[in-house]
C-alpha cells in the first residue's frame, strides 16, 4: 500500500512503520495517525509477522498531536468526531508485540504512542515530555494515566503541570524506557530484539503480552489468577511441547506458531 506520511518496511518477520513527516516533526495530523492505524491491521493480519518497530527520525520519534490541525477545532468538534480515539488507539490494541524505537523529541501525544507500545528503546538522544499545558490543554491519549504508571506521580504530575522534557537517562532511571542505545544502532537494535521475540511461538508471545498489561488493569488477585489460567493454557499448544522436549533434547526448539 502507498502511503504519504509513513515508511514500512519488512525485515525478516519484522513490520518496520517509519513516521516519516519531516516538515511538522512527525506531528499526527489524522492522516498520519489513519496510516498508522493502517500498517498495523496489515501487519496484524499478516501471519508472515511477529513482531512491529515502531520509530521516527533521528530528530523526532513524533511531535505530538498535530497543533495546527487542531487549533480551531471546537469542543462540539473534538467531541463528535471522538478526537483522538479512532485510529489514534490501533497501536495500544495490537496483539502483537510493538517495540517503540525513540530518537529526538518523543512530546505529548508522541510520548503517549510510545507508551502504547510494549516497551520504548531510547537513543542517547531522546527526549520525552507531555508540554500540553504549555499551549493551554492537558494530555489526551493517555499522558495522565499512563505515564504515572510507569514512573510514579512526583515525576509524572511534575511534567504534566511544567511541560519539563526528559532525556533518555532520567526516563531510563525512572521506568520510561528499558534501554539506551547509540542513535546510529537504534533501529537495528530494535528490529534485531523484535525478531528475537517473532522466532519463538508467536501465540505463547501474544499470551504473555496480555498478562503483563492486565497488571495495570485489575488487582494483584485478580490479575494473578489470570496468569495462572493463561499459564495453564500454555500447555494445550504444540509450542509448550516442542519447546519444553527442545530443552530435554538439548536442541534450538522450532515454534510452529500453535
Ligand atoms: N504540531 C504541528 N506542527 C509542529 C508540531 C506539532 N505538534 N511540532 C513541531 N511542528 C512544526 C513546527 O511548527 C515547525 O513548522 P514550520 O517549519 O512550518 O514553522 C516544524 O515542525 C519544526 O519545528 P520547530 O521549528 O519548532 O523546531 P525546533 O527544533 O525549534 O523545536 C520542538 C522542536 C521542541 C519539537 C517544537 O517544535 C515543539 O515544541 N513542538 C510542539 C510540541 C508539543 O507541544 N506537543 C504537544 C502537542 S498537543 C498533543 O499532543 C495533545 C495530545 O495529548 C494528543
Amino acid at each position: 500500500m502507498a502511503y504519504e506520511h509513513i515508511l514500512v518496511e519488512t525485515r525478516g518477520s519484522v513490520g518496520l512503520i517509519i513516521l516519516n513527516r519531516p516538515k511538522a516533526m512527525n506531528a499526527l495530523c489524522a492522516d498520519l495517525a489513519r496510516e498508522i492505524a493502517e500498517a498495523v491491521d496489515a501487519y496484524e493480519a499478516d501471519d508472515a509477522i511477529g513482531a512491529l518497530v515502531v520509530t521516527g527520525s533521528e530528530k523526532a520519534f513524533c511531535a505530538g498531536a498535530d497543533i495546527k490541525e487542531m487549533q480551531s477545532k471546537s469542543y462540539m468538534d473534538v467531541y463528535k468526531e471522538d478526537f483522538i480515539t479512532v485510529n489514534w488507539e490501533r497501536l495500544s490494541q495490537c496483539r502483537k508485540p510493538v517495540i517503540a524505537a525513540v530518537a529526538g523529541y518523543a512530546l505529548g501525544g508522541g510520548c503517549e504512542f510510545a507508551m502504547m507500545c510494549d516497551f520504548i528503546l531510547a537513543a542517547e538522544n531522546a527526549k520525552f515530555g507531555q508540554p500540553e499545558i504549555l499551549i493551554g490543554t492537558i494530555p489526551g491519549a493517555g499522558g495522565t494515566q499512563r505515564l504515572p504508571r510507569f514512573i510514579g506521580k512526583a515525576k509524572a504530575m511534575e511534567m504534566a503541570l511544567t511541560g519539563r522534557m526528559m532525556d533518555a537517562e532520567e526516563a531510563e532511571r525512572a521506568g520510561l524506557v528499558s534501554r539506551i542505545v547509540p542513535a546510529d544502532e537504534l533501529v537495528d537494535e530494535a528490529v534485531a530484539t523484535a525478531e528475537k521475540i517473532a522466532n519463538l511461538s508467536q501465540p505463547i508471545v501474544m499470551l504473555a503480552k496480555e498478562s503483563v498489561n492486565r497488571a495495570y488493569e485489575t488487582t494483584l488477585a485478580e490479575g494473578i489468577r489470570f496468569e495462572r489460567r493463561v499459564f495453564h493454557s500454555t500447555f494445550s499448544t504444540e509450542d509448550q511441547k516442542e519447546g519444553m522436549s527442545a530443552f530435554a533434547e538439548k536442541r534450538t526448539a522450532e515454534f510452529k506458531h500453535r
